[in-house]
């Protein structure tokens, strides 16, 4: 018996659309430009990147017996699908409002058919990445989902997106961790990967934050640092937040469920989630959403 999935969430995708079209101005973020270029910088990397997740997961698929972990796979192909296609509509509007997010996808596009020329790029690498970037998100939505005033700032739509897209992260955070325990087995290389992919994405954002407000030409505030720094490494800031269950998952035997926070799941039900966004009439199959993107890469 592996360290099996948390029997008790339930994946399913729910097929959300929300109108952006209330989004005026590319700084979404209480009029400062760096941490508006942050959250865009990181929407822009949902796209491509979860289409890979869903790609690196289903290399594995055939091999899982487990009817459990089974349905989960499907569970998370197509909640990943949706957040990339929402992500995807969000990138668009960013694009229109003068931080092209879309031009960023593209490129994160090329970087991940790059990898997976490489000789590095094995099924095992490319899994163990997304069970590191899974935890890395996973731990981003417990803060954003324990700290909702920190997107108070943000237009309704958007803060709905983020709690949604929120929640399924912690639903199927398990899911790429247990197949990769199923299948591979091997948690020492994990954790030398989720170092890797740390470096890796937080250089990432960094550059794509960079270039979003060099190609929009604007060069920040003081003040406007100022309140990005507070915002990531204040008191009660992003990175300062989830330092401690960042370092979990380097504890010998972690399991992601080991932080049981299903409560957020349901508070979210219970007072955010609007089931009148839940109706995306566009034909949209995640599961092949996943290979369509990586075939455009
Ligand atoms: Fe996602
Ligand atoms: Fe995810």
């Amino acid at each position: 018996m592996t360290q099996n999935a948390y029997q008790g969430v339930e994946i399913k995708p729910r097929k959300m659309s929300f109108p952006f079209s209330k989004i005026n101005s590319r700084n979404i973020f209480a009029d400062n430009s760096v941490i508006s270029a942050f959250a865009a910088a990181l929407s822009s990397t949902f796209p491509p990147g979860e289409a890979e997740f869903i790609e690196s997961v289903r290399n594995y698929r055939d091999q899982i017996t487990d009817p459990t972990l089974k349905e989960q796979i499907r569970g998370f192909i197509g909640q990943e699908g949706h957040h990339s296609h929402q992500h995807k509509r969000a990138n668009q509007v960013l694009k229109d409002l003068g931080f092209d997010a879309v031009r960023l996808e593209k490129h994160l596009e090329k970087d991940i058919k790059k990898m997976r020329e490489r000789k590095y790029g094995t099924p095992k690498f490319r899994l163990a990445m997304t069970v590191g970037m899974e935890h890395l998100t996973a731990i981003m939505a417990e803060f954003l989902l324990e700290n909702p005033e920190v997107i108070e700032p943000l237009e309704d739509s958007v803060q709905e997106l983020l709690y949604w897209h929120a929640v399924e992260e912690i639903e199927h955070k398990a899911v790429a961790f247990d197949v990769y325990m199923q299948c591979e087995g091997d948690q020492k290389y994990l954790r030398t990967i989720l170092r890797i992919a740390t470096a890796l994405f937080s250089i990432r954002i960094g550059l794509y934050m960079v270039a979003l407000l060099f190609w929009a030409r604007k060069f920040p505030s003081w003040k406007e640092l100022k309140g990005f720094a507070s915002f990531m490494w204040g008191k009660k800031g992003l990175v300062t937040k989830i330092k401690a269950p960042y370092k979990d998952y380097f504890k010998e035997g972690f399991h992601p469920w080991d932080h049981d926070n299903q409560e957020l799941i349901d508070k979210w039900k219970e007072t955010f989630y609007r089931p009148e966004h839940d109706r995306d009439s566009e034909k949209f199959d995640p599961e092949t959403a996943g290979l369509k993107t990586a075939a455009s890469a």
